[in-house]
């Protein structure tokens, strides 16, 4: 238990105990599950987000922009809020792009990547004006008609899928083949062909991988980003002679979700950006350098409840069957990209107790209630919906809450909500 509740951010942690009941947004779970009419749901905690976004803003340099990735929580009020946050937003489809306009962003400061966009898709972003960040020779060529089409200039970015890879990253992006971007190797030809007269090339976007708890690797994936902007930047200019006006240098900023995990070091990061831009004058002194982070921003500030609705004894283990599970968080159940599942962070949401040796909260239950081991698990005929596997936890029983941490990221957008036709599942930022 000590260690499953060990990396909650410390906000959290502060909000937590009154007599044992986790609050969200100082609301207590009860509540929640009134204003939402039922379990399981996901609620956001709006100052959380407030707070983690504000601490990164004033630790970074202040010559980088910080972007939100709405892929991570398209949730659409919660997008509303990181609009008032952040300078821009990255879209990986049409309709994020939309939520993200229907927020008031500036279309210049959207900016649309992903691979397979389609022609209605390329056309929308035109339209809208919001930059296409271009991932293959293929795509230049569909902007290229389309904007020939709309008499539209198109705005663009180009995807750079380099050489380096990003070391300990939970999901690597770059190096090798990939599907993503267009090698690096490439780009002095891409160049040479881009149709000027119906593209404006903006930038350049190098997105390396994601769920990086390595601030070095962060750090060296970032030196060898720059140094490849550098030298692409004087290519266009040679080439286009165009002048580049941003960098998206992407993120990968990991948040701890496992008892090994420690939180990313950002003051390191954040120093060797600076070290970064006093270096690269070119890009420093006429290029905007873009940050774009999804899960660093919300993950922490989420959670997910669900309900037990039957506890039973196997063979000597007791499991408690909720009403939410896989389907509302495939990436709890280990399924989104997990080579071992290990259990995220979970507590009975109504018997939720704090350890002074990691000064969760201040206000302890007053009596320690008896701990049991349990499979905690979900509705589906599948054993792989499930939500913690052999925790200690205060005994609970059917009608007590469920809660899994770290939950605000890739949840209910990555879960396949109607497999099984199961409960409904709302969300809610608080
Ligand atoms: C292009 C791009 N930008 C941003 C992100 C967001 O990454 P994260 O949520 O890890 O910050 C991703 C994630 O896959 C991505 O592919």
């Amino acid at each position: 238990m000590e260690a499953l509740t060990n990396h909650l951010p410390t906000s959290l942690k502060d909000s937590l105990p009154i007599n044992g009941e986790l609050y969200v947004g100082n609301m207590p779970l009860n509540h929640i599950e009134k204003l939402v009419s039922h379990t399981p749901f996901y609620a956001y905690d709006r100052q959380l987000i407030i707070n983690k976004v504000t601490q990164l803003i004033t630790t970074l340099p202040k010559e980088i922009s910080l972007h939100y990735a709405i892929k991570a929580n398209p949730y659409p009020s919660l997008v509303q809020l990181m609009a008032t946050q952040v300078t821009g937003f990255d879209v990986a489809s049409k309709k994020e792009m939309l939520l993200a306009l229907q927020t008031g962003m500036a279309a210049k400061n959207i900016s649309f990547a992903g691979p397979g966009k389609t022609m209605q898709d390329i056309e929308a972003a035109i339209i809208a004006g919001v930059t296409l960040h271009v991932e293959s020779i293929g795509e230049i060529a569909k902007v290229k008609k389309i904007a020939e089409q709309l008499h539209i200039k198109a705005d663009i970015a180009i995807r750079v899928n380099p050489a380096f890879e990003l070391k300990s990253s939970g999901m690597k992006m770059s190096g090798g083949a990939k599907p993503f971007g267009i090698d690096e190797e490439q780009i002095a030809q891409v160049l040479m062909n881009l149709p000027l007269a119906q593209v404006n090339l903006r930038g350049f976007h190098i997105f390396a991988g994601s769920q990086n708890l390595n601030a070095n690797a962060i750090i060296c994936a970032q030196q060898q980003t720059f140094a490849l902007a550098e030298q692409l930047i004087t290519l266009t200019k040679k080439v286009t002679k165009l002048e580049i006006e941003y960098l998206n240098i992407g993120g990968g900023f990991g948040i701890p979700y496992f008892s090994n995990d420690n939180s990313l070091d950002i003051n390191a990061i954040a120093g060797n950006l600076q070290t970064l831009l006093q270096q690269y004058k070119t890009i420093s002194s006429n290029v905007e350098v873009i940050l774009e982070l999804g899960r660093y921003l919300v993950a922490e500030a989420g959670v997910y409840v669900c309900k037990i609705v039957d506890k039973k004894v196997s063979r000597g283990t007791t499991y408690l069957v909720c009403d939410g599970g896989l389907h509302h968080h495939l990436a709890n159940s280990g399924n989104f990209g997990q080579v071992i599942r290990k259990n995220y962070p979970v507590a009975i949401g109504n018997k939720f107790i704090t350890h002074k040796s990691n000064s969760i909260c201040s206000n302890e239950l007053k009596v320690q209630p008896a701990l049991e081991q349990v499979n905690i698990v979900g509705p589906l005929c599948t054993p792989l919906d499930i939500l913690a596997d052999k925790v200690k936890l205060p005994k609970a029983n059917v009608d007590d809450y469920v809660v899994v941490f770290q939950s605000g990221a890739y949840g209910a957008s990555a879960s396949p909500k109607d497999f099984l036709s199961q409960t409904q599942l709302s969300e809610i930022l608080l």
